[in-house]
């Protein structure tokens, strides 16, 4: 699992700009990061970037806590950031805060 629990809490986006089942790039601090809102209107955050050969997580296909990466459609978990099946490898995944409809990201 590769969970980023430290870092400084910063804005990403309003609970508005996300919709179920899409993912959404934002770009902070010259890092880009993919957000997802799950059907229990929870947030999920993870590093723009499969751990197979890098293919943008924010445009793969959302099927409850998994994301399939839109290149090689390797099954990414959104609460761990592990690949699953027999695929090996890990994206960092962060530590999110809702305030009303803001959300933040520590990174
Ligand atoms: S880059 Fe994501 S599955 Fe290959």
């Amino acid at each position: 699992m590769a969970f980023v629990e430290a870092g400084r809490k910063v804005f990403v986006a309003n609970r508005n700009e996300l919709a179920v089942g899409l993912g959404k790039k934002v770009e902070i601090e010259g890092r880009e990061l993919a957000l997802f809102m799950q059907e229990d209107g929870s947030v999920r955050i993870l590093d723009n970037k499969c751990p197979h050969k890098g293919g943008p997580l924010s445009e793969g296909i959302v099927s409850g806590n998994y994301v399939y990466c839109p290149l090689h459609d390797w099954k990414i978990c959104m609460k761990t950031g592990s690949a699953q099946g027999g695929d090996q490898g890990n994206v960092a995944c962060f530590t999110v805060e809702v305030e009303g409809d803001d959300i933040y990201v520590f990174i």
